[in-house]
């Protein structure tokens, strides 16, 4: 995958490359050859004239010289606008990009009768889902996994096994190629995108935060939140005490991304962001990378208040999670190798019985 990428690269740094010796090659070229231009039109003119006055044509000496400064005013600002002209390219390319942007496809299109789910409790079914990103290279075959309301699902499984791609599928960010995904019985595909996006909430390893201040960054999704629910919300979330710490408050502006948060910091008020939303179906993808034992400590006990009464899917590292799951799916080149719990798992003695003890047993307590 480097690799490919590292070719990608090169190729896109020859091709700009190559355009841009071509742009300065041109604008290089254009300059010159106007001033060239002039200056041979210059030459046309004092020859001719001084032709017509040898040969005593009617023509004077004064009329060639003032002709001559016509002449220059009149090149002056076509000579000034091939100076321009690179300029005004680069523009126009410019724009090109943007509206390119601009018309870029958006998402597809709900269907024309989409409904809108009005109660729901959580319950989740991907029956026989198959997937590809590329045709012809499948991500997911024949995916079979049910959750109940308030049920937690481990995802488990090798990097690239194809867990980020099921809950891609849950969210809607891609449709199945084969095979339903049902919440509440309903084929999502029948759903509006923005209400089955409304039940559902993230916590991700890398949590993005805009611009904008702690407070508007835990109520996005929830506008109309009070600045008491807010804050309920942080302490749910173990963030209260470190956002009273910090200059500002609730309203200390943050920077892009979250730049003057550290990681764990970011993700604690992704939690609490997703406490306020209070969705029936949490999707975690636990972190893999080491934050501090500390902070570590107090997302774990954020997360674990958070799942309390959903069903959660956990694309799950820690061997607590794992454990306490009402059902591991092992996932292993997007197929479903085994489903059960960590006992029964165990005892049956089949890839998770060796994944576990290859892995999990390691010092850390984690894949
Ligand atoms: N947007 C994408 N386009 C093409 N291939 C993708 C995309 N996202 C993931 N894949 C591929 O799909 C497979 C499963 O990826 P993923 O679901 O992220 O695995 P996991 O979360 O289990 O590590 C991998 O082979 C990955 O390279
Ligand atoms: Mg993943």
């Amino acid at each position: 995958k480097e690799e490919e990428q590292m070719v990608r690269f090169t190729q896109m740094n020859q091709d700009l490359l190559q355009s841009g010796m071509k742009a300065e090659i041109f604008s290089g070229i254009l300059a010159p050859v106007s001033t060239a231009l002039n200056n041979l039109s210059y030459t046309i003119i004092v020859g001719v004239g001084a032709v017509l006055i040898l040969t005593g044509g009617n023509m004077s000496l004064g009329i060639i010289s003032n002709f001559m400064i016509y002449s220059k005013q009149f090149s002056r600002p076509i000579q000034e606008l091939a100076n321009q002209m690179s300029t005004l390219l680069s523009a126009v390319a410019g724009a090109e990009r943007v509206f390119e942007v601009l018309d870029a496809e958006e998402e597809v299109q709900d269907e024309k009768d989409a409904m809108e789910l009005t109660e729901v409790k959580g319950n989740v079914h991907f029956s026989n889902v198959s997937f590809s990103y590329i045709e012809g290279k499948p991500v997911l075959k024949n995916i079979e996994i049910q959750a109940k309301q308030g049920q937690t699902i481990a995802l488990v499984g090798p990097t690239g096994a194809g867990k980020t791609t099921i809950m891609n599928l849950l969210m809607r960010f891609y449709d199945t190629e084969e095979g339903t995904v049902f919440v509440e019985g309903k084929n999502i595909r029948n759903l509006k995108r923005s209400n089955l996006r409304e039940q559902m909430g993230m916590v991700l390893q890398d949590t993005y935060l805009f611009s904008g201040t702690v407070e508007e960054n835990i109520k996005y999704g929830k506008q109309d939140a009070t600045q008491e629910e807010v804050e309920y919300a942080a302490r749910l979330a173990n963030a209260h005490d470190f956002i009273s710490r910090l200059p500002q408050g609730y309203q200390t502006p943050l920077g892009d991304g979250g730049g003057n948060l550290s990681q764990g910091q970011r993700q604690m008020i992704s939690i609490a962001r997703v406490m306020l939303n209070n969705p029936k179906i949490l999707i975690l993808d636990e972190a893999t990378s080491s934050i501090d034992t500390q902070t570590e400590q107090k997302i774990q006990e954020a997360m674990n208040v958070l799942m309390q009464g959903r069903t959660n899917f956990v694309i799950a590292h820690r061997l607590s999670t794992i454990r306490n799951a009402d059902k591991i799916a092992v996932i292993q080149h997007g197929e479903l190798k085994e489903m059960g719990t960590h006992q029964e798992l165990l005892a049956k003695k089949g890839f998770y019985y060796q994944m576990y003890f290859s892995q999990f047993q390691d010092v850390s307590g984690s894949i």
